[in-house]
């Protein structure tokens, strides 16, 4: 008995998955009880330098061989971005596949689809990477505090952002100098809007107040603003009054409903999230039984990111070992049975 999985993309988070999937290949069978082994990885040009060695023989550019294949069960979609990842998760659910991705995009604007996609077909589909890198946000959510009414939760969700914010805090230097490094140092995209305007943490903040609230939330619901328009004064005046700038991701349960929001926060320097610097990210969590719990780590990176992703295949591994019954219940099915709350709109 052996678990085959099949990989689509081979780019910084599948080269990650491939390396820890062979560097802890024996640890992982004898956690699972049995082989987990990579029958196919389909890429867009096998001839492209990898940061992994793979062999020849494992790369396809055919990703439908993978849906067609019987003996695949998991397909781990690597590629990012909406189109074609979307269509590709929707067949390999179609297939019977279970899924697990990283693409917190295709989640924030087509997750209804998917999961419920995913719920016809009897399949599921994990996404512990796609927020928070290899913090374990996600399974937090969704397990360990399975039973707090979660109050709030505050995330500092963009490692570019607070990288950039960290810098401009403590070197006193502007956000297009900062950025200019950060890019040239590979830490930041050669097109950064989507992080510095706010909306790869609006995407992540969509994910996380489906989890905790089970309410439908799209991009539109949520305030978003990102840090282009900090100045270095802005930043030396808050310090000037004992406060932090930071990027944070909220959303909070309040009497007319949830509050979702992205936006520059000046927070007290002695506040926990205040430490956090760098690309770190950190997520606060306040539930109702458990109180306040702090998650703290590297919220990409190939090895960080691909620790969630093979976290994930070794969870669904095991629910395709116990026969779908497995120790987490599809998400799918969850979703539909917690309390929804309106989206409060916001001044
Ligand atoms: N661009 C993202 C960030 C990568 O800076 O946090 C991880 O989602």
């Amino acid at each position: 008995m052996s678990i085959a999985i099949g990989i689509i993309g081979l780019g910084t988070v599948g080269s990650g998955t491939v390396k820890i999937l062979f560097e802890n290949q024996s640890l992982i069978k004898k956690r699972l009880g049995c082989p987990l082994i990579i029958k196919k990885i389909a890429v867009r040009d096998p001839s492209l330098p990898r940061l992994v060695e793979v062999p020849d023989t494992l790369l396809t550019t055919d990703v439908e061989s993978l849906f067609r294949d019987p003996d695949i069960k998991i397909v781990v979609e690597l590629i990012g971005g909406l189109e074609p990842a979307r269509t590709f998760i929707l067949q390999a659910i179609k297939a019977g596949k279970h899924v697990v991705t990283a693409n917190k995009a295709v989640l924030a604007e087509y997750g209804q689809e998917i999961f419920k996609a995913a719920k016809e077909a009897g399949v599921d589909v994990a996404f512990e990477a796609a927020v928070g890198g290899g913090i374990p946000i996600i399974k937090t959510l969704k397990e360990s505090l399975a039973g707090n009414r979660i109050l709030s939760l505050t995330g500092i969700v963009n490692g570019t952002c607070n990288y950039i914010l960290t810098r401009m805090t403590e070197e006193n230097i502007s956000f297009e100098e900062v950025l200019s490094q950060a890019q040239k140092a590979g830490y930041a995209e050669a097109d950064p809007s989507l992080d510095i305007d706010g909306l790869d943490a609006a995407h992540k903040l969509v994910i996380l107040t489906t989890l905790a609230y089970g309410t439908e939330v799209s991009i539109d619901d949520i305030y978003v603003e990102g840090i282009r328009n900090i100045e270095p004064t802005d930043i030396a005046f808050a310090k000037e009054f004992g406060f932090v700038t930071k990027l944070l991701a909220m959303c909070k349960e309040t009497e007319e409903g949830l509050e979702v929001r992205v936006h520059p926060t000046l927070i007290p320097e002695k506040h926990v999230l205040a430490s956090v610097r760098m690309a770190y990210n950190a997520f606060y969590i306040r539930g109702d039984a458990v109180g306040d719990v702090l998650l703290y780590g590297l919220g990409a990176g190939q090895l960080p990111t691909g620790s969630a992703v093979v976290s994930d295949i070794i969870d669904l591994a095991r629910n395709v070992l116990s026969g779908g019954s497995g120790r987490v219940p599809p998400l799918s099915y969850q979703l539909s049975d917690l309390a929804r709350l309106p989206i409060k709109p916001m001044d």
